[in-house]
This record gives C-alpha cells, structure tokens and sequence, in this order.
C-alpha cells in the first residue's frame, strides 16, 4: 500500500475502525494501528524511552507491586515494550482497548485485559482500581476520542484510578495550533518540501474553525481544569527523535 493512500485511509479512525485494522492480515503491525510504516518502524525504541522517561517508571521502592494501566495499546512492538518492562520492574499491567487488539498482546499472570472503549465499557476496571494506580499512559489515543467521547469524562475518569503521586501521561497529541504555527516558518516550509519531494508549500490556513482538531485552546482549557481539581499538569514537548514532534505535544497530569 503506498504512504499516500495509507494517509487517506487512516486520516479518520473510529474505535470500530481499529477493530477491523486489528484483524486485517494483509496489514502489517503500524498499519493495524492506524500509521503509515514510515511513521512507526524503527521509531518505537526512542517513544518508548520517551515515555518511560516522562513518566519516571521505576520498580516500587517499599516492595507493593504497582499498577500501570495503558488505554489503547494498540499492537505493535509499543505495548510489548511497556509490558517487558512491567514484568522487570514488578508492575501489574492493566490494558484496555478493543478484543480485536488485545487478542494480538500476550496473555500472562501480571496482565489484565479489559476489552472495550474507555471508560465506558469497562466499569470493573473502574471500580476497582479507584485511586491505585501509579502510571497511566494513553499513546496516540485522544485525537480518537475527541469529538467521539466527551474528553473530561475520559480524562476526569482516567485521574481518579490515580494513586497520589500516580502520573497520567496522554501522548502524542496532535495540536492543530502547533501544526499551524511549524508550517508557517521557514523551517516548516522546508521541512514540507523535503517531505513531499516537491515545490510546494504546505496547506496553512488561519483564523478559520477548526472543527474535529485539538488546538491550543483545548490543551490550556485541559491544564487549567485539572489544576483547578488540584492535580499537577503539564505539557510536554517531544524530543526530535520521533516522528511527529513539531506538530505534537504530551500532556502530564499528576495526582499530588
Ligand atoms: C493509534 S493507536 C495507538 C496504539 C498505541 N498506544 C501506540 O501508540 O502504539 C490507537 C489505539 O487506541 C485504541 N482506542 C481508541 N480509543 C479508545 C478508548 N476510548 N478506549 C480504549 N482503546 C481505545 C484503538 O483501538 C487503537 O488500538
């Protein structure tokens, strides 16, 4: 499949949509997921680390087993990173997304699979781990729910499974603001250029709606809401390693 056409094939994805990605054989691990190859092969070693680094994921030091939850994991060589290292470092691993997904990730005794959308379709999860958990990632994942989902029921759900001192990460933002602010720059413009192999220049427009996208708005909106709850939050930039930094941020909330 040519990089061109997997754009327009993934430029609209619902949770449904994933699940018949998940279950195309002819699609290879990036594809399943909703990315060009281009995107994601030879990159998820430096995500991973960039994750691991933004989140500070270490063994617990008093011994008590700790609790990471990854919403949306997805199934390429991503989530199989995050849960080596959860078996290393002593954490049970919490994963939802849909069946479709989860039937591609390993099944082992540290490992708990709640097939469904979050939060909706897995209220056990929910209840059970009120105020546990100490790591949460959701990776390329709220672009999906925006504008599909009520984000504040998403993320004020997702803070309260929080242990005090327990970090949300929501990664791999695109912002259209951000977007828009690269591609009006010189650098943009010659990045675009090198991009496409052409003359020309990169579709910006101003001072227009922009329904469906996350913009600057949305992410201050989100930092100052959750700091009104009493939370930390932050956003974050990402190294230059990965695929999407100039037009991407990360969002960091931490219960104090
Ligand atoms: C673009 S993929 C990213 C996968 C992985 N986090 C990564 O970055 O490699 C988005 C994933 O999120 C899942 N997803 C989207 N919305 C979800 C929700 N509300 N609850 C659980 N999973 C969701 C999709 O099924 C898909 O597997």
């Amino acid at each position: 499949m040519s990089q061109q056409s997997d754009f327009e094939r993934f430029k609209n994805l619902s949770f449904e949509d994933f699940k018949k990605l998940a279950t195309e054989d002819s699609l290879s691990k990036y594809q399943k997921i909703g990315f060009p190859d281009s995107y994601r092969k030879d990159k998820e070693d430096a995500i991973f680390l960039d994750i691991v680094h933004k989140l500070n994921i270490e063994p617990d030091k008093d011994n008590e087993q700790g609790i990471l939850l990854d919403i949306g994991p997805g199934c390429s060589e991503l989530p199989f990173m995050i849960l080596n290292l959860c078996q290393k470092a002593n954490l049970k691993a919490l994963l939802v997304d849909s069946q479709e997904m989860l039937d591609h990730l390993p099944s082992e005794k540290y490992i708990e699979k709640y097939p469904g959308y979050f939060p909706d379709d897995v209220p056990a999860l929910v209840n059970e781990y009120q105020n546990k958990v100490k790591y949460i990632i959701g990776y390329s994942i709220f672009h999906y729910v925006f504008y599909n989902t009520c984000i504040f029921k998403f993320l004020d759900v997702a803070v309260s499974l929080l242990k005090p001192g327990g970090k949300l990460l929501i990664g791999d933002i695109p912002n259209i603001s951000k977007r828009k602010r690269f591609f009006s720059t010189e650098t943009g413009i010659a990045y675009h250029k090198a991009f496409t192999n052409t003359d020309t220049l990169p579709e910006v427009k101003h001072l227009q709606p922009e329904p469906t996208h996350i913009d600057d708005g949305v992410l201050m909106g989100i930092i100052q809401r959750y700091r009104g709850f009493g939370f930390e939050a932050y956003l974050l930039p990402q190294p230059d390693t990965l695929p999407m930094y100039n037009r991407r941020e990360d969002l960091l909330i931490q219960k104090i």
